[in-house]
């Protein structure tokens, strides 16, 4: 087998991708170890910036988004028992967010590829990138039985945070940051119209919890856990009570419904430098995490394609290697200014382990700083829809 531009991962990165290579007439190939079923149903993020929005309809994949995305044009912040709202398109000159969920993203994103009839494998094994350095690199895999060989002139890792692609490059050459939180967070999906319009991040004595949505049918929530709780041990009932205490108020109440589905997930910030090793290309998680608390994730991993793309495009059309050769460095602008929102937002919200009494006082400090300084929310504000420039 060969393409041009093999691409390791079917998530929103290797999806959006091979899209955005498909309409310069790129040829790619998408290996992904997991089934079509199991990647459409992965419940994740669910809140997209404007400039991803614009480049998903840009890309021909917006128009159910554009049906049902849900836009919001504030935020609020939750403390001392009070709701406080962040104007963001007042902020921002506009600027807004979507809600629309990562399970439909990729069932979009899935969707286009197999209408263009180019190759999407699901369910490969024993995926190896090899030959990086060289101007021949190759990908090995299993595929219903058989080992192939995929030739091609570039590999894209897009296969997240425990995929591959990271780990062959080798230790020598990659420098990493991270940052372990003593905290997860709990989520569920409920049969119930959401009890907000907006989403709501509350600063409680019990830990952090965050209202959020799919759709007028169905709320999305998360409390405050540790990282390696047992999730046998929050039946719903449990759940329920715990997210009334947290995002209560006086004359509200949480309206309640059938949990769909639970999961822990830790809370961790990392990155890798560089996002490139030869002709390999990470991006996306393979390449950096952030804590959910600031949205980010999800939208970093398509600003990062964006520029794989614009760069392969750029090598294939004039030959030139400019951005493939500017790609980590650009990419990690914007990756750093995410780790640093994400970061403060995770630490300014979450109850501090051994409930810390100094961190608590200046959490509260900055939540109100945040909530009455026009400035002070403006940071928030144009962090939260996404910067055009870092
Ligand atoms: P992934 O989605 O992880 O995709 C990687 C793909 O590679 C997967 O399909 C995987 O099966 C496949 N793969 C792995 N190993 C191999 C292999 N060896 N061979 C072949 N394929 C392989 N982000 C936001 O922007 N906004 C939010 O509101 C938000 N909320 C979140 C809430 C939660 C609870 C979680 C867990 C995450 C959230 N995120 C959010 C983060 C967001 O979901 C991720 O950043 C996003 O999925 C990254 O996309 P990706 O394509 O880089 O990686
Ligand atoms: C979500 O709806 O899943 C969501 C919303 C906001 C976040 C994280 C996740 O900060």
């Amino acid at each position: 087998m060969r393409t041009q531009v093999a691409i390791i991962g079917a998530g929103p990165a290797g999806l959006t991708l091979a899209q955005l290579l498909h309409l310069e007439g790129i040829e790619s190939v998408i290996l992904e170890n997991r089934s079509r079923e199991y990647v459409e149903a992965r419940v994740r993020a669910g809140v997209l910036e404007q400039g991803v929005v614009d480049l998903f309809t840009e890309a021909g994949v917006g128009e159910r988004m554009a049906r049902e995305g849900l836009v919001h044009d504030g935020i609020e912040l939750q403390f001392a028992g009070e709701r406080h709202r962040i104007d963001m398109a007042a902020l921002t000159g506009g600027k807004a967010i979507t809600v629309y969920g990562q399970t439909e993203v990729v069932k979009d994103l899935i969707e286009a590829r197999l209408a263009t009839g180019r190759p999407l494998l699901f369910e490969v094994d024993d995926v190896r990138a090899e030959e990086l350095e060289s101007e021949r690199p190759r990908v090995l895999f299993t595929h219903e039985g058989a080992q192939h060989v995929l030739d091609c002139d570039m590999i894209a890792g897009c296969d997240g945070f425990h995929g591959v692609c990271r780990p062959t490059i080798p230790a020598s050459v990659l420098r990493t940051f991270s940052r372990e939180y003593p905290f997860g967070w709990l989520g569920i999906l409920a049969a119930v119209a959401p009890s907000n319009d907006e989403l709501v991040y509350a600063h409680h004595e019990r830990g952090f919890a965050l209202l959020s949505l799919r759709s007028p049918e169905i709320s999305r929530l998360y409390v405050q856990c540790r990282p390696d709780e047992d999730i046998a041990e929050w039946p719903d009932a449990r759940i329920w009570e715990e997210l009334q205490i947290r995002l209560g108020l006086p004359g509200w109440t949480l309206a309640e419904g059938h949990v769909l589905e639970k999961g822990i997930t830790p809370m961790r910030s990392f990155v890798t430098e560089p996002m490139r090793h030869g002709r390999l290309f990470l991006a996306g998680d393979a390449a950096h995490i952030v804590p959910p608390t600031g949205a980010k994730g999800l939208n970093l991993a398509i600003h990062d394609v964006r520029l794989l793309a614009e760069a392969l495009t750029e090598w294939y059309g004039a030959g030139s290697e400019r951005l493939l050769d500017s790609y980590s460095t650009d990419c990690l602008r914007r990756v750093w200014r995410a780790e640093h929102f994400s970061w403060w937002m995770t630490t300014m919200l979450h109850r501090p382990e051994g409930d810390d009494p100094f961190e608590v006082r200046l959490q509260e400090s900055q939540l109100r700083y945040v909530t009455s300084s026009r400035a002070a929310a403006t940071t928030l504000a144009e962090n939260y829809v996404g910067l055009d420039t870092v």
